[in-house]
């Protein structure tokens, strides 16, 4: 999708942090882009600076569970402006703790909205991308939470991983459309993710009596918080959204930011190396295997290239 000017975006938690980020970067590229998002202050906030810029911007109230309200989303933005090319699948919360401290409500809250707000973003807007018939593209925003396990971070790991291996599928299946897809995979992003997950969990979901389970507090003795929390150090959303609109230009399957990451990502592809058993046991299956190809060997991999460094 090397053109993006004048086609449509709709980015889900588009009124803060990195989905802010990703609309910013989208719109100052020239695409008509829809910041949907479910807490109406971060987008009146968000159009105050959208105003000034003097982008074509439009602030669409939505919950990504509400698959009534999203189907009204994508009819509106279409009554706006015509198509909807690009999907930015980025709402999210964290849910966190151990997976032995988790309550279904914890469950319910974590995968409503990061994998059916995915999910539903993915086929109520999908099938319009394609009706079309122009370039489009989705890109749904996984973590490095999705690629390798953190400890301590239960759901929300399950559920990156889940929509990592969603957005691998879809661009498989997309294959030989005009359509494409990314999963995207961000380190330690400065945003208001701690404060949002609060304000979205709705009261039937919140679990009664205190939390089963706190985070440590920091080390004794050192005085301040954990250096990972020194959010200064932290990518902007400005520099990650610039990093995503590139990978849609370049169609990439995979988005990444952080390097830091790459070390835990290739220690954990050589354990999954390791756990094959060395020799086929049974030529006759062997054989039959080695037939079904691209079932088991999938090509969509050897397309990702280097993207450079992140400003460059
Ligand atoms: P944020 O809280 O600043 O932005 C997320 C936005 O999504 C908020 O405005 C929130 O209101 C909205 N949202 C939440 N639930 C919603 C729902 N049901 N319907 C519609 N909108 C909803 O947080 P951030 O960090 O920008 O999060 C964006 C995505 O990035 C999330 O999927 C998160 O898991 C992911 N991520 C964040 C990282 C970080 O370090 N900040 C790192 C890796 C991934």
């Amino acid at each position: 999708m090397e053109n993006v000017k004048g086609k449509t975006a709709f980015v889900t938690g588009g009124a803060s942090g990195i989905g802010l980020g990703i609309a910013r970067a989208l719109a100052a590229h020239g695409m008509n882009t829809v910041i949907a998002d479910s807490r109406q202050d971060a987008l009146d906030e968000a159009m105050v600076y959208f105003g000034k810029a003097n982008l074509r911007v439009h602030p669409l109230k939505l919950d990504v569970t509400d698959r009534a309200a999203y189907t009204r989303a994508a009819d509106e933005t279409e009554a706006l402006f015509g198509k909807i090319h690009v999907l930015v699948n980025n709402a999210g919360v964290a849910v966190g703790g151990p997976v032995q401290f988790t309550s279904f409500k914890d469950w319910d809250f974590g995968v409503g909205i990061n994998i059916m707000g995915v999910i539903n973003g993915i086929v109520i807007i999908l099938p319009r991308i394609l009706k079309h018939g122009e370039e489009g593209h989705i890109v749904t925003t996984s973590s490095t939470a999705g690629i390798t396990a953190v400890g301590m971070n239960a759901i929300y790991n399950t559920t990156k991983f889940a929509v990592a291996g969603l957005m691998e599928t879809l661009a498989t299946d997309l294959q030989g459309t005009k359509v494409g897809a990314s999963v995207f995979c961000p380190g330690p992003v400065a945003s208001n993710l701690g404060k949002s997950t609060q304000a979205n969990r709705p009261e039937h979901l919140k679990n009664d009596g205190p939390p089963a389970w706190r985070p440590p507090p920091p080390p004794s003795g050192s005085g301040n918080r954990p250096p990972l929390f020194d959010t200064s150090l932290f990518m902007t959303p400005e520099e990650v959204g610039e990093r995503v609109l590139r990978g849609i230009m370049r169609q990439d399957l995979f988005i990444f930011t952080h390097p830091e990451f790459k070390e835990g990502v290739r220690v954990r592809n050589e354990a999954l190396l390791r756990a094959f058993p060395d020799e086929p046991d049974n030529v006759k299956r062997h054989e039959l295997l080695a037939r079904f190809g691209t079932l088991i060997y999938n090509p969509i991999y050897e397309k990702q290239t280097t993207p450079g460094p992140l400003n460059g």
